[in-house]
């Protein structure tokens, strides 16, 4: 059975792994914060990596404040470029298949169509920049690599869009959300789901690890704004705030937002044989556990 370590375990897809990992009670789990694994401390990967040995790392660790990096872009570089160098370097020493997790960022072109793998990169921004840079070197250091590029993550948890919308809904506000940036949302469970999906494929040999490698895009299936977003979020929990679509221009942001955050996802789906869940339905999961927890 394998051994597997998650990195960065507290956020948004680190705790849903956690919750997923009761579906596989034979593998070894090892899951680990920033206080109990920081990818900056070599010294630190070297040494789990010598006493456990896992065979997979999901690394879903990164520096991801997108507009606070403009202003500490040393701190985003440390973490995403520096730490996943070494993290790598730690999988390559002790063959272990890595899983990294990187942004629709990266692309940002002028193009209206989903983004492909193979399409060029265009990063704007110390976070697009830095996590260009980080899945280079993973890739780089490690051979054993797949790169995950998803956009607009949320969860039930933690820090995101859907959570945001909530909450300025209950504190009465009125909402102006951007209507001219086109997107998919990526449930934070689905994409943990795929994650386990290749371990478990690699693992029963249903898969080759080597087709695995490279970069991968996903992301949930269809397409939204911003906009459009907000409002399958309130029609689904039956709230009406005060709700108006903005153009980009009227909310500027320290870090500039990719107009087309597209992605193509054949490639994932052609390896894995899967059919991807829409964004609609799984927003309508995420929102029932949000009703759940209170
Ligand atoms: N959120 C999005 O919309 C989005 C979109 C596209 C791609 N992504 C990518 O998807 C991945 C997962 O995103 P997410 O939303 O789950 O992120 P998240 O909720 O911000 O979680 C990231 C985790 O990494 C931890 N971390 C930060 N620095 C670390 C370090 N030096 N060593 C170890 N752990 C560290 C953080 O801990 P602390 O909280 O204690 O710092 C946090 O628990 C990231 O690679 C991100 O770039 C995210």
């Amino acid at each position: 059975m394998p051994t597997i370590l998650v990195t960065g375990a507290q956020g948004q897809v680190g705790r849903e792994l956690q919750l997923l990992a009761e579906e596989f009670p034979d593998w070894d789990w090892h899951f680990r914060s920033r206080e109990e694994l920081d990818l900056t401390e070599r010294n630190a990967l070297d040494d789990f990596f010598a006493a456990y040995e896992p065979d997979y790392c999901l690394n879903c660790a990164a520096y991801t404040a997108v507009d606070l990096a403009e202003e500490q872009p040393e701190r985003a570089f440390a973490v995403n470029v520096l730490g996943v160098r070494s993290l790598a370097e730690a999988c390559a020493e002790h063959h272990c298949f890595l899983i990294h997790l990187s942004t629709d960022y990266v692309y940002h072109g002028s193009q209206t169509a989903p983004f492909r793998e193979t399409d060029p990169t265009h990063p704007r921004g110390v976070y697009a920049r830095t996590k260009l840079e980080g899945e280079q070197m993973a890739l780089q250091v490690n051979r054993h690599t797949m790169v995950i590029r998803t956009s607009w993550l949320y969860a039930p948890f933690g820090k995101n869009f859907v959570r945001t919308m909530l909450r300025m809904a209950a504190e009465g506000k009125s909402l102006r959300v951007v209507d001219d940036q086109i997107g998919s949302p990526t449930y934070a469970l689905d994409l943990a789901r795929l994650m386990l999906t290749v371990v478990e494929r690699i693992d029963r040999d249903e898969i080759h690890y080597r087709d695995c490698c490279g970069v991968f895009n996903y992301s949930n299936a269809g397409a939204t704004t911003w906009y459009g977003f907000a409002e399958a979020i309130f029609a689904l929990r039956q709230v009406q705030p005060e709700l108006k679509p903005i153009p980009t221009s009227e909310y500027p942001t320290p870090a500039e937002r990719p107009p087309n955050s597209l992605l193509d996802k054949s490639k994932i789906t052609a390896l894995l044989g899967l059919e991807i869940p829409d964004w609609k339905e799984s927003l309508a999961h995420c929102l029932q556990r949000i009703g759940d927890i209170g």
